[in-house]
Parts: C-alpha cells; sequence; structure tokens
C-alpha cells in the first residue's frame, strides 16, 4: 500500500556535465515508469541544469540540505525557498554527514525541517545511531530522541509532505549494510514511535533505509515489511547501478 521511493544522494560529488548525464541517462531509462517513486538529489550548484534535464520526466529533484531561514545575511548558506526556486520538490535533513561532520543538533534540523516544509518542499529527515550507540544497545533510544526532536512541533497534516530515512552512521559509505532484520527492527521502532504521535496517518510514512545499498543486497532489505525504499549513495553515481537498484524496488507483478 506504500509506494516504494527511490532516492540518490550524490553528496560532494559530479560535476555539470557529469550531474546533467547522469540524471538524463536515469530519466531515460526510467520512461514513464511509475509504480516506484525516485528522486535525485545533486550539489547545489547544478540543479538548475538537472531540473532543466528532469523536466517532463518522472524522476523528481531534491537538495541535500538547507538553511532555516528564508533569508538574510548567512554568508554560504542556501534557504529552502532558493531550493523551491531552483527547481526542487525536496530536501534531505539531518543527513548523519551534517549531523557528525558539521555538528548539527537536533534543534537546528528541526528548525530546517519547519522551514522545508514551510517553503513547500517535501523533506527527508535522516535518522540513524553510530556503531557505538549500536554496541551499548542504544539504538532505539538514539533513534525515539532524534525523531521526536526532529518532529517537535509538526502536525499529522504535514506527514504526508514527510519520509523518513533510517541511515546506520556506521553503514554509510563502509560497504557493511544494516541486515535485513536490523533494518526491519529500526523501521518498525521508527513507525510505531510515530505511530503514538500521529496515529494510524504513521501507516502511511514512507521510511527508506539507507548505508552501503547496491543492487545486490536491496531486495532483502526491501522485501521487509516496513522498509519502503531506499536512500543511496555511493552507488547512486552510476546510473545502471542506480536503476537496479530502482527495478529491485518495483512492485512484484
Ligand atoms: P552509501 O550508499 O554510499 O553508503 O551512502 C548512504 C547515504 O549516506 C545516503 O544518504
Amino acid at each position: 500500500m506504500r509506494t516504494k521511493f527511490v532516492a540518490g544522494n550524490w553528496k560532494m560529488y559530479t560535476n555539470a556535465a557529469r550531474a546533467r548525464d547522469l540524471a538524463g541517462e536515469v530519466a531515460g531509462k526510467l520512461g514513464s515508469e511509475k509504480r516506484v517513486a525516485v528522486a535525485v538529489f545533486p550539489p547545489f550548484p547544478y540543479l538548475p541544469a538537472v531540473a532543466e534535464t528532469l523536466r517532463g520526466t518522472v524522476v523528481m529533484l531534491g537538495a541535500q540540505n538547507c538553511y532555516c531561514e528564508k533569508e538574510g545575511a548567512f554568508t554560504g548558506e542556501v534557504s529552502p525557498w532558493m531550493v523551491a526556486d531552483a527547481g526542487c520538490q525536496w530536501v534531505i535533513v539531518g543527513h548523519s554527514e551534517r549531523r557528525h561532520k558539521f555538528g548539527e543538533s537536533d534543534f537546528l534540523i528541526n528548525r530546517k525541517l519547519h522551514a522545508a516544509l514551510e517553503a513547500g518542499l517535501r523533506v527527508i529527515l535522516c535518522l540513524g545511531e553510530t556503531r557505538e550507540e549500536r554496541d551499548k544497545g542504544q539504538t532505539e533510544r538514539v533513534l525515539g530522541w532524534q525523531l521526536d526532536c526532529g518532529l517537535v512541533g509538526i502536525e499529522g497534516g504535514l506527514l504526508p509532505h514527510l519520509v523518513l530515512a533510517y541511515e546506520p552512521v556506521w553503514a554509510i559509505g563502509t560497504g557493511l549494510n544494516a541486515t535485513p532484520e536490523q533494518a526491519q527492527q529500526a523501521h518498525a521502532f521508527l513507525r510505531s514511535r510515530a505511530r503514538s504521535r500521529f496515529g494510524n496517518a504513521a501507516d502511511r510514512l514512507i521510511i527508506q533505509y539507507g548505508g552501503s545499498v547496491k543492487p545486490e543486497n536491496v531486495a532483502s532489505l526491501l522485501h521487509q515489511p516496513d522498509v519502503d525504499g531506499a536512500l543511496v549513495g555511493g552507488a547512486s553515481l552510476q546510473a545502471d547501478l542506480f536503476l537496479a537498484i530502482v527495478r529491485a524496488a518495483l512492485p512484484a507483478t
């Protein structure tokens, strides 16, 4: 009942020509396929060019980050209104690289989420525990905290504009994906936490898995009842790998 959603986070990779080519190849090969939702998240400078490439295709566009204000003296930051103006429908907030490499707090992430929704964007909110937290048995405590803080002030009516991405920090870029059972456990926990807050609307909430997703491991992850798609890093930079992941998310016919 939940359409699977596969997103490619290009991180700080590609250049203008490569970004256009990659987006064009993904969109071209996907054709009019609508049984799975697909989005790409290029670096900021390439958003307008990729928006142009994707115009009229089924592939959606998003930014990897945004600031929490509409405009002002915030040198180097990008407002979610600018992201929308550049042709994006989506933005990622709370990615673990933002949390851990740039020190973003749950408070800031919540403010970004509010601003992005106000700007009319749909938001992928990323959450995930570190290796140390998992080893100490704190996974659910961390996920619960990140979810509760991330969603402060968010009403149930906004839930259709929100996607969660469970990305265990130890699985990102390491080649060490979570097992399907670990992913299912975390996703079921997040859904039940969302249910306690938003009721049955949480049944329609898309929860993606991210962390070393590849064509070889995606099917067993997507087979889990609460895994509704994938947020793909490295493998999204090669059209054939990304498309193989997208195909694995198609409903069985
Ligand atoms: P990798 O797929 O490269 O592990 O990255 C995952 C990720 O961080 C997606 O946002």
